[in-house]
């Protein structure tokens, strides 16, 4: 049974302002449920039923947004940046209001898939590094990555502050003085895929992550672009809790 909520609490957890803000929006009479005009803050509605409307337009309620975004290189992935320009400034107003956070972080020359949503719970237990979730990385390295590389990602490798890294998996596409490959690996230390390869006298030319846990970069997105994800990836990503 879905709960009945306040209608000043449902509009404000949507993002339309803070309490005080979205009762004046009520009072104004510029809410309607049902075709009615609402001005009672308190009244208790159930936001997936009753039909809300704000200046005449529908509210689709939702509580969690979750989104993934290609990043291209040049933007950061925290959210807020005295010079840069923040994932958060390329997603639109109409999903800014549900305060959509990033759910981990890529370099600014990285680029590929980050998770936006406010599924504060779902980003904690990505990002915990007891839960070892995976992450997959396309890379381009100036070196020649051999089969003995995978050993070595395999066993671990010890970075420049002589942190033994956890087993990683290497998938050599191309091993030439200029190697491609995959990289999967389920830390996230700072600089972790560009430290490890430095290990091994490497130098990554370019990263692009492809994947967290069973959530994969849409192909079909082009750099800055992002779409929600389906019932389906949201189910398969939090599959593993
Ligand atoms: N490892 C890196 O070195 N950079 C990233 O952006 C992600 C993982």
């Amino acid at each position: 049974m879905i709960k009945k909520e306040r209608l000043d609490k449902i509009l404000s957890n949507m993002g339309y302002g803070s309490r005080k803000d979205v009762k004046k929006l009520i009072k104004a009479g510029r809410v309607m449920i049902n075709n009615n005009i609402e001005t009672k803050n308190n009244v208790k509605i159930n936001p997936y039923e009753d039909l809300i409307t704000i200046d005449g337009v529908k509210l689709e309620y939702r509580e969690y947004i979750y989104l993934m975004l290609n990043k291209p290189q040049g933007v950061v992935s925290s959210t807020e940046d005295p010079v840069s320009r923040t994932v958060l400034d390329l997603i639109d107003e109409e999903y800014l209001i549900f305060k959509p956070h990033p759910a981990g972080r890529l370099d600014k020359d990285t680029e590929g898939l980050i998770l936006l949503t406010n599924d504060g719970k779902l980003s904690h237990k990505l990002l915990s590094p007891k839960n070892r979730i995976g992450k997959t990385y396309y890379v381009e390295v100036e070196g020649f990555l051999k089969e003995s590389h995978i050993d070595k990602f395999k066993e671990g490798i010890i970075l420049d502050d002589g942190y033994k890294t956890l087993p990683a998996k290497l998938e050599i596409i191309e091993g030439d003085f200029y190697s491609k490959a995959k990289l999967t690996i389920t830390e996230g230390k700072y600089h972790q895929v560009k430290r490890m390869f430095k290990a091994l006298n490497m130098e990554v030319l370019y990263l692009k992550r492809l994947s967290i846990g069973n959530l994969k970069l849409d192909e079909n997105l082009e750099l800055g672009e992002y779409r929600e994800l389906t019932e389906e990836e949201i189910k398969l990503l939090k599959e593993k809790f």
